[in-house]
C-alpha cells in the first residue's frame, strides 16, 4: 500500500518513506501526551500537517480496560495517515495491544509506534518507555513481535540512550536489524528527561549508522530551523513537538518556506479565531466538563505572546462556562 500525502509537490525535499507510506513534507508532529488528541491533530492537518501519532497508549491499559485508553485511540476518518503510539515493557504484550489496535473498530493506524524514549519514572520503572533502552535485547524482542503481529509498518521513537555510556549507533543499528521500518530519535538521553539541549550531531551520526529512514527531534523552535534540519541532507525527516503547542500555523509556515516564498506571519485574531474553533470542537467531542478542562492548557499556549497571557490564562482557569471562555479569547483576539 502506498499512502501519499495529499499537499505533496514538487520539492527538492523528498518525502518521509518507510513501509509504503511516503509523507510529504517529511517534518511531522510529536506525539505528546495530554496533548496531540483527534481535535488537535485535526486542526494542525488543516494547517499543513501531513503524518500524525496519537498519544502514546498503554498496552495494558488496551488490553484490560479501564483507563483512556480508548478516547486516546479515537480518530476522525480525516485523519490519515496516523501512527498509533503504543507503549509496555513485555513484547508479547505489547505485540498483542498491536492486534487488537489495528481490529478495523478502532478505525485504522497506517502504522504502529513503539515508544522506547519516555523518561517518566512510572513509565521506566516498570521497565517501559526509555527503560527498554536498558534492556536492549528485550526491546528487540518488542519490535520483533509487533512486526510479526501487525502487518503495517513498525516504528520506534527513542532516545540517544538510557545515559551517556550507551552507543546510539548500537540502539539503532539493533532496532532497525530487528525489523524497524523507521526511527524517530530524540537527541537527549533518557536520564536527561528535557534538560540540557538536543544534540543534533548525534542525531546526524544515528542516521549514518542504519539504511533505515531516521526523523531528527528536539528544541526545533521555527519552521525555518524545522525546515533547515529537513533539508540538511542528512536525515529523513524532522518532528515538532512543543513548539506546535499553541502554534496552529507552523507546517503552514513551514509549506511557505518549502515553496520559496516568505512565512507568512499571523495576528493575534487569526490565532484566537482557531483557538476558538478548536476550543468549540473540543467542548462537541469531549462534553462541556471533559473538553474545559482539557482545552485551559491548550489555551494557555495559544496564549503565548499576547498582550495580557497571564490575566487572561488566570480568567479561563477560573470560567467554568464555555461561553465565558470564548467570550475571553474574542477580548484576547482585540488586543
Ligand atoms: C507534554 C508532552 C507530552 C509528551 N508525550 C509523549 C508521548 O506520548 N510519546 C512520546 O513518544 N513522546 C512524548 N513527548 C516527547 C515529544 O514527542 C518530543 O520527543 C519532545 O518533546 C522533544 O521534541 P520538541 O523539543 O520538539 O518538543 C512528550 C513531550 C511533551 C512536552
Amino acid at each position: 500500500m502506498s499512502q501519499q500525502s495529499s499537499n505533496h509537490e514538487p520539492n527538492s525535499l523528498k518525502p518521509l518513506q518507510f513501509g509504503g507510506l511516503s509523507i510529504w513534507p517529511p517534518i511531522i508532529q510529536a506525539p505528546m501526551a495530554g496533548y496531540t488528541g483527534s481535535v488537535f491533530r485535526e486542526i494542525q492537518r488543516e494547517n499543513g500537517c501531513a503524518y500524525c501519532y496519537t498519544e502514546m497508549v498503554s498496552a495494558k491499559g488496551l488490553i484490560f480496560g479501564g483507563d483512556d485508553s480508548e478516547e486516546i485511540l479515537f480518530h476522525t476518518p480525516g485523519d490519515r495517515p496516523l501512527a498509533v503510539q503504543l507503549f509496555g515493557e513485555d513484547p508479547e504484550f505489547v505485540a498483542k495491544a498491536a492486534r487488537k489496535v489495528l481490529d478495523p473498530s478502532y478505525g485504522g493506524f497506517e502504522a504502529i509506534d513503539l515508544n522506547m524514549g519516555c523518561p517518566a519514572r512510572k513509565v521506566t520503572s516498570p521497565g517501559s518507555g526509555g527503560g527498554l533502552l536498558k534492556d536492549l535485547p528485550r526491546a528487540i524482542d518488542m519490535v520483533r513481535a509487533v512486526k510479526e503481529a501487525s502487518g503495517v509498518p513498525v516504528t520506534v521513537k527513542t532516545r540517544l540512550g538510557w545515559d551517556r555510556s550507551q552507543d546510539p549507533c548500537e540502539i539503532a543499528s539493533a532496532l532497525a536489524e530487528a525489523g524497524a521500518d523507521m526511527l524517530v530519535i530524540h537527541g537527549r538521553t533518557v536520564s536527561q528527561g528535557f534538560s540540557g539541549s538536543a544534540d543534533w550531531d548525534s542525531i546526524y551520526r544515528v542516521a549514518e549508522c542504519v539504511s533505515i529512514p531516521v526523523v531528527g527531534n528536539g528544541d526545533i523552535t521555527s519552521a525555518e530551523e524545522a525546515v533547515s534540519k529537513a533539508n540538511s541532507g542528512r536525515l529523513a525527516g524532522v518532528m515538532v513537538g512543543r513548539a506546535i503547542l499553541g502554534n496552529p500555523f507552523f507546517f503552514a509556515q513551514c509549506l511557505d518556506l518549502l515553496r520559496g516564498q516568505e512565512k507568512r506571519e499571523y495576528s493575534t485574531a487569526e490565532k484566537m479565531a482557531v483557538a476558538i474553533d478548536h476550543f468549540r470542537r473540543a467542548i462537541e467531542r469531549r462534553g462541556p466538563r471533559r473538553g474545559l478542562l482539557e482545552m485551559r492548557k491548550q489555551l494557555a499556549f495559544y496564549l503565548r505572546g499576547v498582550k495580557g497571557a497571564s490575566k487572561l490564562r488566570d480568567r479561563i482557569n477560573h470560567e467554568s462556562n464555555p461561553e465565558g471562555v470564548i467570550r475571553i479569547l474574542e477580548e484576547a483576539a482585540q488586543s
